[in-house]
């Protein structure tokens, strides 16, 4: 062997260790241990997103519940109708 040869081979021999582990560390990837799946993300997502409504918040907050009945914010949201628009907002 050529000592040019001998430089190839010890090369070459460095870049396979390097290629080794990187793959041990899994730069590649491809290291996951077969069957372990991914973290399952809790049961909440289970809930069709949607409103709740208000009362849904009265169990745990009456207080605030009660005072909020009382305000105009509680009608603020309301969908205008005959029912909901009184005589004196009519212009
Ligand atoms: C199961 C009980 C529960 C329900 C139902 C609930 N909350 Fe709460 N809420 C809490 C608790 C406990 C806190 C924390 C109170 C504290 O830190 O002093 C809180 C805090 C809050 C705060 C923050 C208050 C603050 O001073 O920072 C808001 C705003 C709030 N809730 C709104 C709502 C709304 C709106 C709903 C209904 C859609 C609701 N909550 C339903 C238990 C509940």
């Amino acid at each position: 062997m050529s000592r040019r040869q001998g430089i190839v081979a010890a090369v070459a021999v460095v870049v396979a260790l390097a290629l080794l582990a990187a793959w041990q560390f899994g730069v590649f990837g491809g290291s996951k241990a077969p069957g372990k799946a991914p973290p399952v993300v809790p049961a909440i997502a289970e809930v069709p997103p949607g409103y709740v409504g208000s009362a849904a918040c009265r169990d745990c907050h009456a207080q605030e519940y009660q005072r909020w009945q009382g305000s105009q914010h509680a009608v603020a949201m309301q969908v205008a109708d005959e029912r909901t628009c009184s005589a004196t907002s009519r212009a």
